[in-house]
C-alpha cells in the first residue's frame, strides 16, 4: 500500500478461519541484531515481515553484517563476530523505536561513531532512557534533547549496576546487549517484570546471563566479554498481530478461529487471559518450545464480552494490546477501564488521545485521562472517516472495531499497518463473514 491509502471496512457478521501470523517482532529484531554479532552463520525462518524488522535488517547491514533473504521469509545471516565495522551513512530505523533502543546498546560497545536516525514519529520518542545509562557505561551520546537523531560513539564499556526507572523491555535488552561489551558484570534492574525476549534470546544464541525475581520485576546480571555463536531457529507467530483477530473473534458469540505456531511467551501471553476473563473461549493444544520460546496452537470460539480492568503490571504485559482492547471496550457489557498506562503516550503515535478520538468519531463515550482510558459498555458505534495517526496499531485495531459498527469505516492512512503486518488487511477479509 502506498503512503495516504484509505482502506474501507464493512461490518461482519461472523469471523471464522484460520490465520497463520508472520515471526514475532520482538523475537526477529532481537534474533537480526544478535546473529550480527554472534560468530559463524543464522538461519532465521519465519522472520517478521514488517518494516520495522526492515529496517533492524539494514542497520546490520550498514554495520557490515551480510545476509540474504530466501523464500519463507528465511533469513540467512553470516555473523561477524563482535566488531562490526563503521557504518558509511546514517542507521536508518525507520519508525522502528525497537531498532534505535536495542541497537543502541550494540553500537555503543563498537570502536566507531555511528549516527541513527528515525522518521519522523521515531524521531519524537525519548530515547533518554538508554543515553543515560549507556553514557554511564562509557559511550558518548550526542541527541536532540533525549530524541533522534542520536550520534553513539562507542567505546571501551564498563559494567554498571543499573535500576531502570521505566519498565521497558527495549532498554532492558539494550543494556544488556551493552553488557555483553563491559568489563565485567552488568546488573539490571526492571521495576515490573517486562518480555524476556532478550534474555531468552542471548541464551540461545549461547550467553549466560542470570535471572532472578526482585520486588515486582526481575534482576538479572550478564558478564561481558561472552561470545555468541549462531543458531538455526523458526521464529514463533507474533501474538501482537494474532489480538487483533482474537479479538475480532471476541466480537461475534458464533466465530471460530484457529492460530497455529503461535508465541506463547508467558511474558507476552497475558492477553490470552484477559480474553478469557472477558468470554473468548481459549483451547492450546501443540504446545512446544524453541531456543527456549514457548509456541502453541490456538482454537478461539466467541462467547460473552464481559468487561476488564487493565492495570499496574498488567498495563506493562498489555501495552501493545491496550489499543485493540479499548478499540473493543464499547461492546462489552460493562466497559473497560486502563489505568497505568501513560507509556501509551509516547508509543509511535499519543495511542491514549488516538484511540479516544476515534473511538468518539465512531459515536462512542469515552474518559480519556492522563494514564489511560474509562470506556463505558452496552455502546452501539457507527461507522465513521479515522485515522491511523500513522500508528500501525491504531489502523488494525480500529479496523477490528468496524467490524461490528453500523456501516462502514473508512481508515486513512491504513499502509502504517506495514510497519508490523502488511498482510493484514488481506487476512482480515479472509476471516470475516458477511
Ligand atoms: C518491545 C517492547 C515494548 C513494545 C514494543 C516492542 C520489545 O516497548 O511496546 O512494541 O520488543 O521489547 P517498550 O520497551 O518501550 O515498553
Amino acid at each position: 500500500m502506498k503512503n495516504g491509502s484509505q482502506v474501507i471496512v464493512r461490518p461482519a457478521r461472523n469471523v471464522r478461519g484460520s490465520v497463520r501470523l508472520p515471526g514475532d517482532k520482538s523475537i526477529s529484531h532481537r534474533y537480526a541484531m544478535l546473529a550480527g554479532i554472534a560468530e559463524g552463520p543464522s538461519r532465521l525462518e519465519n522472520y517478521s515481515t514488517g518494516a520495522d524488522c526492515a529496517s533492524t535488517l539494514r542497520c546490520m547491514r550498514s554495520l557490515g553484517v551480510a545476509w540474504e533473504c530466501k523464500a519463507g521469509n528465511l533469513i540467512e545471516v553470516q555473523g561477524r563476530g563482535m566488531a562490526l565495522s563503521a557504518p558509511s551513512t546514517a542507521l536508518d530505523c525507520g519508525n522502528s523505536g525497537s531498532t534505535m533502543r536495542m541497537l543502541s546498546g550494540v553500537v555503543a560497545g563498537q570502536k566507531f561513531t555511528s549516527e541513527m536516525v528515525g522518521d519522523e514519529s521515531l524521531s519524537r520518542r525519548p530515547m533518554a532512557r538508554v543515553i543515560t545509562p549507556l553514557s554511564a557505561m562509557g559511550a558518548q551520546i550526542a541527541s536532540q534533547d533525549g530524541k533522534p537523531p542520536l550520534r553513539i560513539t562507542g567505546a571501551a564499556l564498563k559494567a554498571i549496576d543499573y535500576a531502570m526507572p521505566v519498565a521497558s523491555a527495549q532498554v532492558k535488552s539494550c543494556l544488556l546487549f551493552a553488557g555483553l561489551f563491559a568489563d565485567g558484570e552488568t546488573r539490571i534492574e526492571e521495576p515490573l517484570r517486562t518480555r524476556d525476549h532478550g534474555e531468552v534470546a542471548l541464551r540461545a544464541f549461547g550467553a549466560q546471563l542470570s535471572r532472578k525475581s526482585c520486588g515486582s520485576g526481575n534482576e538479572i546480571r550478564i558478564r561481558g566479554g561472552q561470545r555468541l555463536r549462531g543458531i538455526e531457529a523458526r521464529v514463533p507467530g507474533d501474538l501482537s498481530s494474532a489480538a487483533f483477530f482474537l479479538c475480532a473473534a471476541a466480537l461475534f458469540p458464533g466465530s471460530q478461529l484457529t492460530v497455529p505456531s503461535l508465541l506463547m511467551n508467558p511474558t507476552r501471553a497475558r492477553l490470552l487471559d484477559i480474553l478469557m476473563q472477558i468470554g473468548l473461549r481459549i483451547s492450546v493444544t501443540q504446545l512446544d518450545e524453541i531456543h527456549g520460546e514457548l509456541v502453541g496452537s490456538l482454537q478461539v470460539e466467541g462467547g460473552r464480552l464481559a468487561q476488564a480492568t487493565i492495570a499496574g503490571a498488567d498495563s506493562a504485559a498489555l501495552i501493545d494490546e491496550i489499543p485493540v482492547l479499548a478499540a473493543i471496550a464499547p461492546y462489552t457489557e460493562q466497559g473497560i477501564e486502563v489505568r497505568d498506562a501513560k507509556e501509551l503516550r509516547v508509543k509511535e503515535s499519543d495511542r491514549i488521545a488516538a484511540v479516544a478520538t476515534n473511538l468518539r468519531l465512531m459515536g462512542a463515550q469515552v474518559d480519556e485521562r492522563e494514564d489511560g482510558l474509562m470506556i463505558p459498555g452496552g455502546q452501539t458505534l457507527r461507522g465513521a472517516e479515522l485515522d491511523s495517526f500513522g500508528d500501525h496499531r491504531i489502523a488494525m485495531a480500529f479496523a477490528v472495531a468496524a467490524l461490528r459498527a453500523q456501516g462502514e469505516t473508512l481508515i486513512r492512512g491504513a499502509e502504517s499497518a506495514a510497519i508490523s503486518y502488511p498482510a493484514f488487511f488481506q487476512m482480515l477479509e479472509e476471516v470475516t463473514e458477511r
